[in-house]
């Protein structure tokens, strides 16, 4: 799929790539401030540091310098340049650059695609957890300053786990559906991830639908051709067995990866062990075997059969 990206967009990203002067590609070491959010399955991961420089008084420390690694696509590396951008040069304390969100991310892109908005929230859950790990380090006490953490490092995180494939919990879930304004499951899957990958957290019981509906007092009833939870089938036939993976990875894996501009190619399947290949933009990302065996062998094991081992060929 061709993602309609901004003329800014592009320019930032191949900037970016070439390594061009004042974009920030890299890691500072020894920084004041480390950060990171998403995870490299899928190749989406942004790690950022800064530094400042140093105030007697830590709250006065100004923020200096900004850099990224990232595990992703044009707009991840976009989204993080435009993070830096934002930051660097407008002499903020980690504290003020805390009033950097998502949407101004967005804006500065002069916009992102639906589908692409996650990498934007990236952006502002690292920030996030890199001002929280400056203010560990020079001794400041967030809360006492007035800050309301709404990342994963909120003190409240330590909840159930919704979305499985994503490691989304309940609390970060209901903190952000009401921060960004998230009204329907498409809305979540585009910011945060969760629910785009199996599915099965979406109208279970106490998944996505339910939280929406007790955040938002909607009461959407849950579609009643959604499949239930995936159980393994007993007594199914090699035949019946490849036709079930088959249509997984049509149905499930095969959606999730075109909408990053990737495929999947099913090449063989011998008893238990299922031999595919991912293709297009998924070929070459940095993440690609780690996709194949935890997220399409996490898949095919919750919707077919535990026993599943995915291959790469
Ligand atoms: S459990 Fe949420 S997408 Fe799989």
């Amino acid at each position: 799929m061709a993602w309609q990206y901004s003329e800014k967009t592009k320019r930032i990203f191949m900037d970016a790539v070439q390594g061009k002067p004042g974009t920030h590609l890299g890691e500072i070491e020894d920084a004041d401030g480390v950060g990171q959010h998403g995870s490299i399955v899928c190749g989406d991961a942004l790690k950022f540091t800064f530094r400042v420089k140093k105030d007697p008084d830590p709250l006065k420390d100004v923020i200096t310098e900004a850099k990224y690694l990232t595990f992703g696509c044009t707009s991840a590396i976009a989204a993080s340049e435009a993070l830096c951008a934002l930051i660097e040069g407008h002499n903020l304390t980690p504290i003020q650059a805390l009033q950097i969100k998502n949407q101004d991310i967005v804006d500065f892109l002069e916009g992102l695609p639906q589908q692409k908005i996650h990498c934007s929230v990236m952006g502002a859950e690292a920030l996030e957890a890199a001002v929280v790990d400056w203010a560990q380090k020079r001794g400041v006490d967030l809360a006492a300053q007035g800050v309301k953490l709404t990342g994963a490092g909120a003190e409240d995180d330590d909840g159930r786990v919704v979305c499985k494939c994503f490691g989304v919990t309940e609390p970060y879930l209901r903190r952000k559906i009401k921060e960004l304004n998230l009204r329907t499951i498409d809305d979540i899957v585009s910011a945060l991830k969760a629910g785009g990958m199996c599915g099965a957290c979406r109208y279970a019981p106490g998944g996505l639908q339910d939280i929406l509906n007790e955040t938002w007092g909607t009461g959407e009833p849950a579609p009643t051709t959604v499949a239930a939870e995936p159980v393994a089938e007993e007594g199914m036939s090699p035949f019946q067995r490849y036709r079930k993976i088959e249509k997984v990875i049509d149905e499930t894996v095969r959606p999730v990866l075109k909408g990053d501009g990737g495929d999947i190619e099913l090449v063989d399947i011998k008893d238990w062990t299922v031999y595919c290949g991912l293709r297009g933009a998924c070929a070459g990302c940095m993440g690609a075997s780690r996709t194949l065996q935890l997220i399409v062998e996490r898949t095919l094991k919750d919707q077919v059969d535990e026993r599943i081992r995915v291959v790469p060929v």
